[in-house]
């Protein structure tokens, strides 16, 4: 039977709608506006349309949000300076730094000196450690967004078989600590796993984020998985697909993400959903 598919968009739409609402009670009863600064060094195609949607959705949720352009050439002195005045801020309670960094800058060193309490894409060891050991602190955009659409199916995460393809700090690594702390029984597959066919078969709940077009084949995908699909992939004819063989493994799976329209606008409404809570959180409210 043919999947049902997993609309990331109006679920993403339907979040977003409830975080304005939210941001706007926030300013009427503590005067605090949600505020996003997104920091992008370069000027890479992929990351420049990234960075617009960032800011187009904080405004429609009513945030204030500014973008600082650095040139491709910026020192890692330059780029630590522009985070220290943000984390200084305090009309800013997020801050983003778009990766990939030009080469000459150490990614590391730079999502280190974010405030953690303002790191609204989760990537500070300070809030890894967090998620790791089950404490509070921001969960990364993408791997949240994930979570979130499989809740929308309505299936039992605890004690499902869950297969991560990727083992990637944006992605792999955070969702499969998410799906453990929900009690899945996690598996970690990655490039130089043997026998990656046989692991996804067994499992009720597929996460694709490996970044190659098609990669996972339908016929791998047990009969009525969940299947979740991060790739986003561009082929030689300019068409955009995922990591999973979408019409094949849309036979068999019993929910699917499509690419596009799956898990990327969840990204941007997790990373709107974090600002807020961090604004909440400079007022004391906590949730
Ligand atoms: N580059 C690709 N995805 C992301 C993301 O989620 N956050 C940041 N900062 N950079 C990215």
């Amino acid at each position: 039977m043919a999947a049902q598919i997993i609309d990331g968009k109006e679920i993403a739409a339907t979040l977003r709608k409830g975080i304005a609402v939210l941001a706007g009670e926030l300013e009427r009863t503590h005067g605090v506006r949600p505020g996003l600064a997104v920091v992008l060094a370069g000027s890479d195609p992929a990351s420049q349309v990234y960075v617009r949607n960032k800011g187009k959705a904080a405004a429609e949720a009513g945030f204030h949000s500014e973008q600082i352009d650095l040139p491709g050439t910026v020192t890692q002195e330059e780029l630590l300076k522009v985070v220290d005045s943000l984390n200084a801020r305090p009309d800013i309670h997020g801050i983003l730094v778009q990766l990939p960094l030009p080469k000459q800058v150490d990614e590391r060193a730079v999502l280190l000196r974010i405030d953690p309490r303002k790191d609204v894409d989760g990537f500070h060891p300070m809030n890894v450690g967090a998620l790791a050991s089950g404490l509070e602190g921001f969960r990364p955009c993408t791997p949240s967004g994930c979570l979130d659409l499989i809740r929308s199916t309505g299936i039992r995460i605890e004690g499902e078989e869950a297969v991560v393809i990727g083992r990637s700090n944006i992605v792999g690594k955070p969702v499969a600590l998410m799906l453990l702390e929900q009690n899945a029984t996690v598996t970690i597959c990655h490039s130089r796993t043997r026998n990656l066919p046989e692991s996804v078969r067994r499992a009720g709940l597929v996460v694709a984020a490996v970044g190659r077009a098609e990669f996972v084949k339908g016929d791998w995908i047990r009969e009525g998985a969940v299947v979740i699909d991060v790739g986003i992939n561009r082929l030689p004819g300019g068409k955009l697909v995922g990591d999973v063989e979408f019409g094949a493994a849309s036979q068999r799976a019993g929910f699917i993400t499509p690419v596009p329209g799956g898990v990327g606008p969840m990204t941007i409404a997790k990373l709107m959903e974090n600002t807020l809570i961090a604004a909440e959180r400079t007022v004391g409210k906590n949730r």
